[in-house]
């Protein structure tokens, strides 16, 4: 889908959304529309929409309505996200092909305006490719957006809101996208594609390196697996010279079967967005790179697929880590950490970080905990959380932050290794997170976001369809916003 700024409205199309204030109906509207929109109860609440017809002449124009919310709410650019996926949501398989959207009655800035394109854009995104039969009512119409009535600066502002749309699709691509598409080699091969010619350095570090790097938790993962694992670094150096990078890691598990300690076979299909903080960090790093962000970052990830196989690892195997810490494998489900922990030393010991923050869809618990309104945030140092749960809050990727602590971090001493890759029944997410910590060095300053509730939804929000959220692409390019540049 296209977003176009007009001057006026090309006049072939015959579709107009006018986004309006909370109580605040613009002056000059047909009798016949102000009449519908009070009988069918429209305030314009945020992203509520109202439908008419007017005539003109022998012509008829389909009107819509839709509601932005008050002026000054504290949450004005996620109502205006609201505002801008409203219509589209409408509209997008409707059949019209082309729909004026006219910005001038609410009173915008030229940011609210990106809010509300932005929007927009984020909720045309589908993937339909697999649906060959989707009959034709059902299939995607709506090709273009002309933006009418923009204030001054909102294309400006819309090339950096497109940078960002850009980020957030590539992440909803790779969640979606089944586990015999998108693999560890798969994984890398799309990044590279999409991040050809825009200046980011992309390093690939496959099996055998890895095992010389003495890998041995994130390799044991795979090692049940025909798909040969891989780490993925993407370097931009977009801030200073020698400013430490903030350095972004994802659990990339592009599919979780459990291993020997298989999953149950209903819902397992799920599992293969298990990627999904990778996907996360793939996504944020585009976008950054699409809009040129002045920071340093760079975005790890760790891709294996876990399988159980004659060759898969056993609960009770021993593996040893690239930090030269042991691990006993008490349950091959609870892998993620050890994914994890590899991924977080080598990108330490390789960047020299100013602040590393992991997302991952670690644990079931998390979802216990929180559902799928908030991810779960840990963290070592209280500015980098608080940077963090700020950013959610702008980009409405939220985090909630959980505890740590030395009574949590005990539950996960072995008899026969440094640690063991589970804790008891409770607390499952806690555990986890001590366990990353285990691997945090000195002085680094980590947070880990436990993001399983929120990589996927069983129902559309403001900014998806029903599936991939594109959660994290947007709360890493904001953190940076915020905290780097
Ligand atoms: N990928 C799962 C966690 C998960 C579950 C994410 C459901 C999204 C939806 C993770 O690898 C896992 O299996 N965790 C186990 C840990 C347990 C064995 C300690 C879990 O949560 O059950
Ligand atoms: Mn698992
Ligand atoms: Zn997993």
């Amino acid at each position: 889908m296209q977003i176009e700024f007009s001057a006026s409205a090309p006049s072939q199309v015959s579709l107009t959304a006018t986004i309006v204030n909370k109580g605040d109906m613009p002056a000059g509207l047909d009798t016949a529309l102000v009449k519908g929109a009070e009988a069918s109860r429209f305030k314009g609440s945020p992203g509520q929409l109202f439908e008419g017809f007017t005539t003109s002449g022998d012509t008829v124009a389909r009107v819509a309505l839709v509601g932005a919310g008050d002026k000054g709410a504290d949450n004005r650019r996620l109502n205006l996200e609201k505002a801008g996926g409203a219509v589209i949501a409408k509209y997008l398989r409707s059949g019209e092909e082309a729909l004026v959207l006219d910005l001038s009655a609410a009173g915008l800035s030229a940011s609210d305006a990106g809010a509300v394109l932005l929007g927009a854009k984020l909720r045309s995104w589908a993937h339909d490719k697999y649906r060959t039969k989707l009959s034709s009512d059902k299939q995607i119409s709506l090709k273009t957006v002309h933006v009418v009535g923009a204030p001054d600066g909102a294309d400006t502002d819309w090339e950096r809101q497109a940078a960002i749309a850009r980020g957030v699709e590539f992440t909803k691509m790779l969640v979606t996208e089944p586990a015999n598409i998108v693999y560890p080699e798969s994984f890398v091969e799309l990044c590279k594609e999409a991040f050809a010619g825009t200046g980011a350095e992309i390093t690939v570090l496959g099996e055998k390196e890895m095992g010389e790097l003495g890998m041995g938790a994130l390799l044991g993962v795979g090692q049940g697996s025909r798909r040969e694992s891989r780490l993925l670094a993407i370097k931009w150096n977009g801030g200073n010279d020698g400013d430490k990078p903030s350095v972004f890691v994802g659990k990339g598990v592009t599919f979780d079967t459990g291993g020997i300690s298989i999953k149950p076979a209903p819902g397992m299909e799920d599992m293969k967005w298990d990627m999904g903080g990778a996907g996360a960090v793939a996504g944020g790093m585009l976008a950054l790179v699409s809009r040129k962000a002045k920071a340093n970052v760079v975005g790890v990830m760790g891709l294996v697929e876990n399988m159980p196989d004659g060759n898969a690892q056993r609960p009770g195997d021993v593996v040893t880590s690239m930090s030269g810490q042991t691990i006993e494998v008490l349950n091959t489900d609870a892998e993620g950490r050890l994914v994890l922990c590899d991924a977080l030393h080598w990108a330490q010991e390789e960047y020299d970080p100013a602040h590393i923050v992991d997302f991952a869809t670690l644990t079931g618990a998390m979802m216990v905990a929180l559902g799928n309104e908030y991810g779960g945030l840990f963290a070592n140092d209280d500015t980098l959380a608080d940077g963090l749960v700020s950013a959610g809050k702008t980009t409405d990727d939220k985090l909630w932050r959980m505890p740590l602590g030395p009574e949590y971090d005990k539950l996960i001493n072995s008899p026969i290794a440094d640690m063991k890759n589970i804790g008891g029944r409770w607390a499952g997410s806690i555990t986890a997170a001590q366990f990353l910590q285990r691997f945090i060095k000195k002085g680094v300053a980590w947070a880990h976001c436990d993001i399983a509730g929120m990589v996927w939804s069983d129902k559309p929000g403001a900014t998806h369809e029903k599936g991939a959220t594109g959660y994290g692409a947007r709360l890493i390019d904001q953190f940076v916003a915020d905290n780097a540049e």
